[in-house]
């Protein structure tokens, strides 16, 4: 792996460092985990599929990184603490906890079943939650950490389809990330956010599977225009700014939401 040795020394936990659809490139959480272990980080990818996490794990050993994979459901107090308390037990520390498990549902305040609205917010926001409350008292003890939390363009505006649920649990994490970052800001507890906006992940394309190869290359020629810089922006797009609030280049960054959108939400 030929990185500049950005993360030497420092262990990341990636939540949901899998990829849903593994087929057809490398999802957001994948592209943040093999950019830290290249970086020289040891990195614990978790996700709720082991052998999702497993195949992230073998990519970064492939390009001859250090990394290992566990299965934790993100929703399930027990399972957190069960990996922070591992990491500890292995590593002797945690540096950076990156979380990027997203789910969307499609429908409006008329459509949204109830369940549905739950689950979101579950898997989206009381994620991060348990995350930090597990995590934040290991990083206090040993000085200070990073966590990053992946958040989206619609947290912040109308991105034309009915999302409701996901608009609603991604504008929660961009406040409750500051909130987290400002009460533990005197521990050296940095919070920061990454919005990404219209990425082109093997995710993305899954949701327009219906679609004919033509359909789909017109769909994606579609999003690409949709975009101020003429292109979708990518995983290692993602990768990148949260690399910069995972490393000591942002010191002294906290409570800060880096937009990775191209210009989509200006
Ligand atoms: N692709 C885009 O256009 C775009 C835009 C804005 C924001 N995002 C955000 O990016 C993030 C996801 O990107 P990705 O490409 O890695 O998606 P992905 O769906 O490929 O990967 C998410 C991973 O999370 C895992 N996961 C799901 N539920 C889990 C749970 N309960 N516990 C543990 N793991 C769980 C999945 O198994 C999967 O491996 C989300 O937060 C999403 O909101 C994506």
């Amino acid at each position: 792996m030929a990185g500049s040795g950005r993360l030497a020394g420092k262990v990341c936990l990636v939540m949901g460092g899998g990829s849903s659809h593994p087929e057809g490139g490398f999802s957001n959480g994948q592209a943040c985990a093999i950019t830290y272990a290249r970086e020289g980080a040891r990195v614990v990818v978790a996700d709720l599929r082991e052998e999702a996490a497993a195949a992230t794990v073998a990519e970064i050993a492939r390009r001859g990184g250090e990394a290992t994979a566990t299965a934790c459901d993100v929703t399930k107090s027990d399972e957190v603490k069960a990996v922070v308390d591992t990491i500890v037990d292995t590593h002797g520390r945690l540096d950076v906890l990156h979380n990027n498990v997203g789910i969307e549902q499609l429908g409006s305040a008329i459509d949204t079943p109830e369940e549905a609205w739950d689950r979101v917010h579950e898997v989206n926001i009381k994620s991060v939650f348990l995350a930090a409350k597990h995590a934040v008292p290991v990083m206090a003890a040993q000085g200070g950490g990073s966590i990053i939390n992946i958040s989206s363009t619609a947290s912040l505006r109308w991105g034309g389809v009915s999302f409701l649920a996901y608009n609603s649990s991604k504008a929660a994490l961009n406040h409750m990330s500051r909130i987290i970052a400002r009460e533990h800001a005197g521990a050296k507890v940095r919070v920061n956010v990454v919005i990404p906006g219209m990425i082109d992940t093997p995710h993305i394309r899954t949701l327009y599977k219906h679609l004919s190869p033509d359909e789909l290359a017109d769909k994606l020629m579609e999003r690409d225009a949709k975009c101020p810089m003429g292109r979708q922006g990518t995983c290692w797009d993602v990768a990148n700014a949260a690399l910069f609030f995972a490393s000591d280049d942002a010191a002294y960054v906290t409570g800060a939401q880096l937009l990775v959108d191209g210009g989509l939400s200006i």
